[in-house]
Parts: structure tokens; sequence; C-alpha cells
């Protein structure tokens, strides 16, 4: 920490794994929301505003309000690798570097991924409540069948480190792998495709583009019919990209024959969603880094990145690194060459 004699201001929002808060207790004065949930809206604006820096999770909503009413806040830091939920705009324009968690999540997240690719083409959910409710009575040749992925067209919307690691492992399972990203990417063992293409080849479709203006949205009710009769959707990205009403109406009418959400446009998902009673669609609660080693990294990450920032050195994963060379900027006019 710089030497100004006082011991920086930090909030925690959540208890993380991992000794990460313990270490940054020696450094900072550090204050962690005790409770299991988010801290409801006016704490977290109170402690942003007594706070240099903030610990924050994807659940906790930082914009240009809380920013405002924050002005000794130097620092922000998301135990996320997804910022939808900070106003990355806002910080940027207030020279507060935003710290996230790439890299460490991607295996975990692209292994749900395929997991709910399984449980959905070979109906393990169902079959498990079939076994449950005591419905089973003898093996039958046409008992739960369900669909090869081997074989099978997987489309992967977003090639970044989660999209890629998943055609990879798709791969290895035999499918053939279609992918489209926003600004294209050659990508080795995958068919670059137009998103239309793509939508209307697949068997199986899985999202892992960020959320942004842009791709809010972008599986509307028009993208949803242009998939393929019967094909099979997964998101493990963000609920906001797919409209979830229009997907319930698709499962229910049958145009498609399953999908499996771990992320939603609300969460938890409020009890009216017509998502709870569409049928073949299983539902996980946004798990998709829920690994004891992957959120143990994360939290160390999230810490590393806040360390660095308080210090006034760059991140090791900053999400707006041009507020450094603001910094720079700055410090350059004042004639200081430090
Ligand atoms: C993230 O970090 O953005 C993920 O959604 C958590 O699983």
């Amino acid at each position: 920490m710089p030497e100004t004699g006082v011991r920086p201001r930090v909030f925690a929002t959540r208890r993380l794994p991992g000794s990460g808060l313990a270490a940054l207790r020696d450094e900072c004065d550090l204050e962690v929301w005790p409770e299991s949930g988010a801290p409801p809206r006016d704490v977290l604006l109170a402690a942003a505003a007594r706070s240099d820096g903030l610990l924050c999770l994807l659940s906790d909503r930082i914009d240009a309000a809380l920013l405002d009413g924050a002005p000794r806040l130097r620092v922000l830091s998301s135990c996320s690798v997804g910022l939808d939920h900070v106003d990355l705009v806002a910080a940027t324009a207030r020279g507060i570097p935003v710290g996230h968690t790439p890299g460490v999540l991607t295996d975990t997240t692209a292994e749900l991924a395929i997991g709910l690719l399984l449980a959905v083409a070979r109906r393990v959910v169902e079959a498990d409540r079939f076994v449950r409710e005591g419905r089973w009575r003898e093996w039958s040749p046409d008992l739960m069948l369900g669909r090869d992925l081997s074989g099978a067209t997987l489309g992967v919307i977003g090639l970044g480190a989660i999209g890629r690691a998943v055609a990879q492992r798709a791969e290895a399972l035999g499918m053939h792998v279609l992918g489209w990203n926003r600004t294209p990417r050659e990508v080795a063992g995958l068919e670059p495709v137009s998103l239309p293409e793509l939508l209307a080849r697949s068997d199986f479709v899985s999202v892992h583009v960020a959320l942004t203006p842009e791709t809010r949205g972008l599986l509307g009710a028009a993208a949803l019919a242009r998939m393929r009769p019967g094909a099979v959707l997964v998101n493990v990205a963000r609920g906001g990209i797919v409209d979830e009403a229009a997907l319930a109406a698709a499962l229910q009418s049958g145009r498609l024959a399953g999908a499996a959400l771990d992320v939603f446009a609300h969460e938890p998902l409020p009890e009216a969603s017509p998502l709870l009673t569409a049928p073949n669609l299983v539902l996980t609660p946004h798990i998709g880094s829920a690994s004891v080693r992957t959120r143990t990294r994360m939290a160390d990450l999230a810490v590393a990145n806040l360390r660095a920032g308080l210090r006034g050195e760059p991140m090791p994963h900053c999400a707006n690194p041009g507020v450094y060379e603001g910094a720079q900027r700055a410090r350059k006019a004042r004639g200081d060459t430090t």
C-alpha cells in the first residue's frame, strides 16, 4: 500500500473461500458483509461511500449512482469474470480500475456446459425423477431414449476462452463444431459460420458471449425460430442473452426438444417464471464456476486485483486498463516523472 500512514478501508460484499480475505486484513481495515445473501442496496451504498476499495460479486449492482456517492472509492474488484453488473464506463470515467477473474474459471464452466448438454441429450434429470418416483418397472428397449452427442453438430455462440474450451471438449466427444463470434475469429478444429447459419445447422447450441448492450436479447423469438426443429439450447453465460418467454414457448410447443439454463435474466429465478413449467428443461442455479478449486482461485485473484489497485499498481486482470494510461497522462501533465 502507499505509505500514507492511513490503512485503506475495504468493503467485501461476501465472505469468500480461501485465505485471501484474511491476508487483506493485514493491510486494510476490512469490513466483510457477514450474511450469506447480498447486502441490501442501502447497505452497499453506505459501505461504498466510506471505502477506498470494494470487493463485490456478480449480484451486486455497481452503477453510476453508487460511484457518485463514493468519492473516496479508488478500486473495484469483482469476484467474477462477467462484469455486466458493473458500469464500466462510469468507473473508467472516474479513473477507477475494475478487476475481474478471467481464465481461472474457463475449464470449470466449460465442463458444466458439456454436463448440461449430456444431461438434456440423455434425459438424466428426468430419468433420476423416474427412478425416485417408483415408476421404473422393467428394463425395456425404448425406455428413456435420448440422443447421442457423437455425430451431432454443436453450434458455439461466442468464441472467447470458455466457448473455445467447450468446442474442444465437444470435438473430443465426436461432435462437429460450428462457431460464431461477434468479431470473426479463426479457431482450429471449428467451422466458422454466420449466426443464422449456426442456428439453422446445429443440433445443439451452447451460448458463451458476454452480456453487453449488443448481445442482450441476442437469442430472441426470431433467432430461436431459426434453430432446427428438435434442437437443444444450453446457456451458461448470462440470462439476458436469451428471451426466456420465447424459449419457454418453443419448449411448450415442442419446436425445441430441450434446453438447459444455468443463468437467468433475474436471479434467483422468480416463482412466476414460465421456465419453471416448461418441459424438457434442466435448470441449475448459476453454478458454472462452482467447484472448490475454481471458486478459491477466483477469490484469490479478486483479492490480488484489489491489493494491486490499492497499491496503485496494475492489476493482474483489469477490465479497463485505459484508466492507467489516463493516470499516467495526468501525472505527466503535472510534471511528475515517477
Ligand atoms: C462469472 O464469474 O461471471 C460467472 O458467471 C460465475 O460463474
